[in-house]
């Protein structure tokens, strides 16, 4: 039996575009290589998306970016052609987008896909656009009665003026599309706030300020499916050092060398070391609570309109044991297989599912009715 295609795709003009490096090798190293014919497409920092072709499997993340082997690709469509010297095509792929952030984790990516009627992993154009911007998702949200934080939208036009600020001291100040807590910030003043806005702008056109929730319990846990049927994995509780869950605390922990140690499972997936987020697997809460965290997740991927593998971050106010949803992510780091090895799926397992899932869905897609006859052509006009 021929291998499928598993094209992925990962980097891209994001703040996040590292991260996204080791997402996208540990999905390589651990897609069944029996089963697939496996194709890194790199968009580069520089612009632009090539094919890394490579004799010896990518083992460490300098040997996949600094590959000598970068094919620059077009897109045909059904999928992509390497500018080589011998101009391969590649069809029948399915890909699965390893993207962080912007353009990639957002719909960007996955228009450009549908465009060229190329199957893909995961949310559609709509749901990655939701996902990825958490003033659609909390309004998305408050119209299905799932608590979230209380929230005040800012531009750099609009600004915030000490009396137009809706909370009292200290607030979170957060850019409304990026991810990774980059320009994330508790600020317990206005000159503060002046300062972490100013920051944001540099990177996004919108900023959130929400009230900063002290006494805390964060929960996350990861969804698998379509909007028919999906199912959770186990919680974790991700451990922050300060008052944050920091980049430095989610990738980073561990100093020197971090880089090739971020994200969970490191050591095991071959990138050394498992120095990134400290968590606890499941997350130590009642099992009430940790039912209702469940199904609101499911709630939450299906209102979204949700496919693949996504992760949802909870809040819990310790004070008043009430719960609120803080972000959805379409494409979460290490596509969260720490969270399906301990609910009994392997990583190879998962991607298995993901293409499984990808297909269905863009079989589902294709099947809908496209023409629309009509006469206005016939009209002069
Ligand atoms: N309103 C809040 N109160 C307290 N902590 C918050 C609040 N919003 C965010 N945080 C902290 O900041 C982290 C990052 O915020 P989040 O909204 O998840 O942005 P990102 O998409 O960058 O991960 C959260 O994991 C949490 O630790
Ligand atoms: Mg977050």
């Amino acid at each position: 039996m021929s291998k499928k295609n598993l094209v992925v795709m990962f980097g891209g003009p994001s703040v996040e575009h590292d991260v996204s490096v080791i997402t996208a090798l540990q999905v390589i190293k651990n897609a069944d290589a029996s089963k697939y014919e496996v194709l890194p497409l790199y968009w580069t920092k520089e612009g632009p998306v090539v094919l890394l072709r490579n004799r010896q499997p990518y083992t460490t993340v300098q040997s996949l970016i600094e590959s000598n082997t970068r094919q620059p690709v077009t897109f045909f469509s059904g999928g992509f052609k390497a500018q080589d010297f011998f101009g391969k095509s590649y069809e029948n792929s399915v890909v699965i987008p390893c993207f962080h952030g912007t353009d990639g984790e957002d719909g960007v990516a996955q228009g450009l896909l549908d465009f060229f009627a190329i199957p893909y992993a995961g949310s559609n154009v709509r749901a990655s656009a939701v996902g990825m911007d958490k003033i659609l998702f909390k309004a998305l949200m408050k119209e299905n009665n799932i608590p979230v934080l209380p929230y005040q939208v800012v531009t750099k036009e609009s600004g915030v003026e000490p009396k137009s600020l809706k909370f009292d001291f200290p607030v979170i100040v957060k850019p409304a599309h990026l991810g990774s807590s980059i320009g994330v910030k508790k600020c317990d003043g206005i000159r503060e706030v002046t300062d972490a806005l100013e920051t944001v702008f540099e990177l996004d056109t919108h900023a959130l300020i929400e009230p900063y929730l002290s006494d805390k319990q964060e929960v996350n846990v990861s969804v698998l499916g379509s909007t028919d049927e999906c199912q959770t994995s186990v919680t974790e509780e991700p451990l922050s050092a300060e008052d944050i869950l920091s980049f430095e605390d989610k990738y980073l922990r561990g100093g020197k060398g971090a880089a090739q140690r971020a994200l969970p499972g490191g050591e095991k997936n071959g990138l050394k070391g498992m120095a990134s987020l400290d968590r606890r697997i499941p997350a130590p809460i009642e099992k009430n609570q940790e039912a209702r965290i469940k199904k609101q997740a499911e709630e939450i991927f299906k209102v979204c309109g949700c496919s693949g593998v996504a992760r949802i971050d909870f809040m819990i106010d310790k004070k008043t044991k009430e719960t609120y949803v803080t972000e959805i992510n379409t494409i979460p780091g290490s596509l969260s297989f720490y969270l399906w090895e301990a609910a009994g799926i392997s990583f190879p397992e998962l991607i298995d599912k993901l293409v499984d899932i990808a297909e269905h869905e863009y079989k589902k897609k294709a099947a809908l009715m496209r023409t629309f006859e009509s006469t206005i052509l016939q009209k002069d006009i």
